[in-house]
């Protein structure tokens, strides 16, 4: 099973459009894709318990009873990831950053292994405005792969300009993804 994460409040807006695609890409390599829209989940935004460091560094588990447990179930389950934000102020959205700094905190240290170790993930910035901050949208979800173990593969920018491009760039990237292609060069 491949997870299909977004993170936008419009259900007909280009992040939705995104993770159709990928889920389209996918079924089409014969793959099976659950996807989950965040922002219509009940998901909180980290306390920061303690000093700063909560007990989720050594559980690794929320304190939080909410999406999250599940999300860290699924993506251990999973064969790999795809990771749909809107671009908001050059960023992942609210909803992705309380996912991602969450999941963060919980996965980085844990001593089963991070639930994220060696999944392959794309991640998609689907920036409705100017584009600009599709890179560091980008940059960041990259670099928390790198916290989290995950292998990041393809890091794709979507902008209004772009759109239908985009979408079948996305489609494609979930399909590779479904094949296993990227480590057939290794
Ligand atoms: C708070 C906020 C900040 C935004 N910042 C950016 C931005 O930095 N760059 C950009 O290209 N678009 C920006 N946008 C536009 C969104 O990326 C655009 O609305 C996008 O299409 C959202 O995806 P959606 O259609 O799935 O909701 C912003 C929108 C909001 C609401």
């Amino acid at each position: 099973m491949y997870l299909i994460v977004t993170s936008s409040p419009n259900s007909d807006g280009l992040t939705a459009a995104c993770g159709k695609s990928a889920c389209k890409g996918v079924a089409e390599a014969g793959g099976a894709a659950e996807l989950i829209d965040i922002s219509a989940a009940k998901l909180a935004p980290c306390r920061v318990c303690g000093n700063g460091w909560g007990t989720c560094r050594e559980t690794a588990k929320c304190v939080i009873n909410d999406v999250l447990s599940d999300l860290q179930n699924k993506l251990r389950e999973s064969e790999g990831a795809i990771l749909v934000t809107p671009v908001y102020f050059g960023q992942p959205s609210e909803r992705m950053k309380y996912f991602l700094d969450r999941f963060r905190r919980c996965e980085a240290f844990n001593k089963d292994g991070s639930a994220a170790r060696g999944k392959q993930i794309d991640l998609v910035a689907a920036a409705g405005g100017s584009g600009n901050g599709t890179a560091t949208c980008l940059a960041e979800m990259e670099q928390w792969c790198r916290h989290v173990g995950a292998i990041p593969q393809e890091r794709i920018g979507v902008t209004r300009f772009n759109r239908e491009a985009m979408l079948q760039v996305i489609q494609d990237a979930a399909a590779r993804l479904a094949l296993g292609e990227y480590f057939k060069g290794f």
